[in-house]
């Protein structure tokens, strides 16, 4: 067990009320996790950009159990309203690491969640929502007992515990651009329990905007446990983890230099191998829609046209990320006022860029 996972005692409880609040974003991986092994460990190494604007608020109150018990008391809300599948979720992840958290005997807890982004824009809210459970829990604990753990323990457990919930939340805990997993990079010093951030990275990578399309707002076809199960069968599996992790070193190696163009060809051929593994699971998914590749097509025209260096990501999902460096915001922006609204659902797309990470308000 990690060293900043402490046993305490009912004795060094020194608030027995309190609140407090974490906002933790969401973040799209350039290089995708796609299959676990073990305790929610990855098979490959993973790197993403953390955005800034798609973000879930918790706000969490406590208050000391008049005798301690190993019920887990819970209520949870999400956007104003009792949530009962997402309290039972939780608490069933509670249940299942509760030597994580000592805390869970000595005090009932009530959390009410928000999402930033709307219910029907289809963005995976599990790094969202899971690194800022991950985050409140920490602070709750160190706070409500005289434990004294730094910041960077507190981020490390944060990180840990985001993990166990949702592996890419995992990466949500910290600024800019995250690592998890294991690597042979000096630079990357994740490891498959800790995400970590990675350092380095060029200033242009750091003004990027993520402009999400929205093709389909609806519920996702495939699981993320689904989607990692499909691995463990998987054809191509060995080379693919292999493949992954040569990608982690030459993504790297882009961001550090600051080469948009490279940037651009490495990412969008991630973005369809992910897709493709899909494609040939079995059973095989498509989760590209029509104006998936719609949208594609146009990003590739208008690059070639403009000279101009935007690219694409995917999710395990229909939703086009557009990602490109500040410095083209207004050319970008027409184009997709023109060009690629008309292909979303309801025009929408979110705006979104690479932040600086989770706050903490209260
Ligand atoms: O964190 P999960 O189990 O929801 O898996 C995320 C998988 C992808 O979003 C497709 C890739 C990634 O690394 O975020």
């Amino acid at each position: 067990m990690n060293t900043y996972i402490r046993n305490y005692s009912k004795n060094e409880l020194i608030e027995d009320t309190g609140r407090i609040s974490w906002t933790s974003p969401s973040n799209i991986a350039l290089i995708k996790y796609w299959g676990k092994y073990g305790h929610q460990l990855p098979c490959n190494t993973s790197i993403s950009f953390t955005l800034n604007e798609s973000k879930t608020t918790m706000d969490f109150s406590w208050s000391s159990k008049d005798t301690p018990s190993d019920e887990i008391v819970l209520d949870f809300y999400f956007e104003n309203k009792k949530n009962q599948l997402f309290e039972d979720k939780i608490r069933a992840f509670l249940e299942k690491n509760r030597e994580l958290f000592p805390m869970l005997k000595f005090l009932n807890l009530e959390i009410e969640s928000t999402n930033s982004f709307p219910h029907s824009a289809g963005i995976a809210s599990s790094a969202s929502s899971m690194s800022a459970l991950a985050l409140g829990l920490c602070s709750i604990e160190n706070q409500a007992f005289d434990l004294d753990i730094c910041e960077a323990d507190l981020i490390q457990k944060a990180t840990y515990v985001a993990r166990l919930a949702s592996g890419s939340a995992s990466r949500s805990v910290f600024p800019e651009v995250a690592s998890w997993g294991e690597n042979t990079l000096t630079s990357i010093k994740s490891s498959d329990e800790l995400a970590a951030p990675v350092e380095g990275v060029h200033e242009v990578f750091r003004t990027y905007r993520d402009s999400i399309v929205i093709v389909d707002g609806g519920e996702k076809a495939v699981s993320s446990r689904a989607g990692h199960a499909l691995m463990e069968a998987h054809p191509y599996r060995e080379l693919r983890f292999k493949r992954a992790n040569e990608l982690v070193e030459t993504l790297y190696n882009i961001l550090k230099s600051g080469d948009t163009k490279s940037f651009c060809d490495l990412v969008e051929t991630e973005a369809l191998e992910l897709h493709g593994l899909m494609m040939n699971s079995s059973p095989s998914f498509i989760l590209m829609r029509p104006n998936t590749l719609a949208v594609i097509e146009k990003i590739r025209e208008f690059r070639k046209e403009s000279g101009l260096d935007l690219c694409f990501t995917l999710d395990a999902g229909p939703n086009v990320h557009i990602l490109y460096p500040q410095s083209i915001e207004e050319e970008v922006q027409k184009f997709l006022s023109s060009e690629i609204k008309p292909l979303a659902q309801n025009g929408l797309i979110i705006h979104d860029r690479v932040g600086q990470g989770p706050e903490r308000f209260l």
